[in-house]
């Protein structure tokens, strides 16, 4: 019965057509109602569980369609008024119309969902969503998008799933100091009868303005990705007269197709190629094509409570395996006796580098390359971790990566993930080589958006 409904809607269901009095049963992944015709799914902007609502069908698929909020008849309870709808157009903070505690309790969800779904782990405790102090102003990085929209250079963001650019100049959920800058360079941009760059012809100067600003020290880093080496001198002078905290400016030349904001090459134009800042009391130089969390406070949270579930001790030997610019291994040091860290950009690991010099001398050990690659070798070369800390991008980790993990012997993996769906099924792999995830708590790192960070604690079933 289901199938032959199923398909019929499937069939005649029509762009345009309007569905009255709808409710809303649930909250995709990333932020969207989800109603349901006669079982057949349509995702709704705008719109919270619990809601009744009249919608319009935008669009229609295969096995599930996309519809706009044509009128409200009941709300939910836990909706907050927005009136900046650009905020969940572009998707920058697409549960921004949720209240922060009901996201809190939604990306907790998030977490206990995957975990049940793909790791198999039914009525696992995972604990309450860590919330933020901050919950606008937070970001410490911009990168935005520069376009010519009615024939006037614009900063702002893409509506979402287009490349079509929403004007922007107040982001909220980013430093308002990163925003000055935007507006002072946007300014600057369009005197200087600069051109934005064009996708559709590949013509035009300026792609992206990549902004940096260190939550404790102040210090920001303006990137101007452009598609030639080109940028008057006056831009830069006037820019580093205005704002004397500006300490690093790059030009990043860009001519690729595509969506990549950089292009290979960085070069300095003004300052150093770096900026420092300061994260639980170490100092951390970070350069510009290396990853910094992007929320300072909770990522110093976060990262205490990873050392919270690791209990280290003096004589622990650590891995720091997707190191960056190595925050993770370096702020745990003093704790420990030794940290190997390995990381795929070079930058980076010249960064951490020369940041464990800063803070802790000789006692960390860094590699360049695949994660996957260096730890079987470290297994190979002898080394015996007690702790092993990952922080992978969202792809997680490679069957490699966990093989040999568990040949190590640790007795626990600290496992910091930005996506349940990976760190969910690399629960389950490290499951079956030997270690249990005991422990699973969410840290709010994106307040008003869908993005959940989570931190797990897996310990070795069997003792050495
Ligand atoms: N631990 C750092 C960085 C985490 S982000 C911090 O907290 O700041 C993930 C990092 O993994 C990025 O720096 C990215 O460049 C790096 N990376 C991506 N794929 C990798 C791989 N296969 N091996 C090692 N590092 C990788
Ligand atoms: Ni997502």
């Amino acid at each position: 019965m289901s199938v032959f409904v199923f398909f019929w809607y499937n069939f005649y269901m029509q762009k345009n057509e309007v569905f009255e009095a709808a409710t809303v049963v649930d909250l995709t992944h990333d932020g969207l109602g989800v109603v349901r015709v006669d079982g057949f799914p349509i995702f709704v902007e705008n719109a919270l569980p619990g809601e009744t609502l009249h919608f319009r069908v935008t669009k229609v698929g295969k096995n599930f369609g996309f519809g706009r909020v044509e009128k409200f008849l009941t709300q939910s309870d836990a909706r907050v008024t927005t009136s900046d709808a650009a905020l969940l157009r572009t998707g920058i903070a697409d549960l921004v119309h949720l209240s922060v505690d009901a996201q809190l309790v939604f990306k907790q969800r998030q977490v206990a969902v995957a975990l049940s779904k793909n790791a198999g782990l039914r009525d696992f405790p995972v604990l309450e969503t860590l919330g933020a102090h901050e919950k606008l102003a937070y970001r410490n990085k911009a990168q935005i998008p520069v376009r010519m929209v009615a024939g006037q250079l614009e900063t702002g963001f893409f509506r979402k799933n287009s490349h079509d650019l929403i004007p922007m100049t107040d982001f909220m959920i980013q430093a308002p100091e990163i925003d000055a800058v935007l507006e002072f360079l946007r300014a600057q941009l369009r005197l200087s009868g600069l051109t934005a760059y064009d996708e559709r012809t590949g013509r035009g100067l300026v792609r992206h303005l990549v902004i940096r600003r260190g939550h404790h020290s102040g210090e920001i880093m303006v990137v101007f990705v452009l598609s030639a080496d080109k940028l008057p001198r006056e831009i830069v002078s006037a820019l580093t007269n205005a704002f004397p905290a500006v300490k690093s400016v790059q030009i990043n030349v860009n001519k690729a197709r595509g969506n990549t904001i950089f292009g290979p090459i960085f070069r300095t134009v003004f300052g150093a190629d770096f900026i420092t800042d300061t994260l639980l009391g170490k100092t951390f130089q970070i350069s510009a094509p290396a990853f910094y969390q992007v929320n300072t406070a909770q990522a110093e949270k976060l990262y205490k409570l990873a050392y919270k579930f690791a209990e280290l001790k003096p004589s622990d030997i650590i891995i720091d395996a997707y190191s960056g610019i190595g925050t993770i291994g370096i702020c745990a040091a003093d704790k420990v006796s030794a940290v190997y860290g390995m990381e795929v950009i070079p930058e980076a690991v010249e960064n951490a580098r020369a940041n464990a010099q800063l803070n802790v001398m000789d006692k960390c050990h860094y590699e360049v390359g695949k994660a996957e690659v260096i730890l079987p070798r470290l297994l190979s070369d002898g080394i015996a971790p007690d702790v092993i800390f990952v922080d992978p991008p969202r792809k997680g980790l490679d069957e490699n990566f966990i093989v040999a993990a568990a040949k190590m012997g640790a007795r626990s993996v600290i496992y910091i993930s930005c996506n349940p769906a990976t760190f969910a099924r690399d629960v389950k792999r490290f499951d079956e080589h030997g270690y249990r995830l005991i422990t699973a708590q969410p840290v709010d790192l994106f307040p008003q958006t869908h993005h959940v960070e989570v931190v797990g604690k897996l310990v070795r079933k069997q003792k050495k």
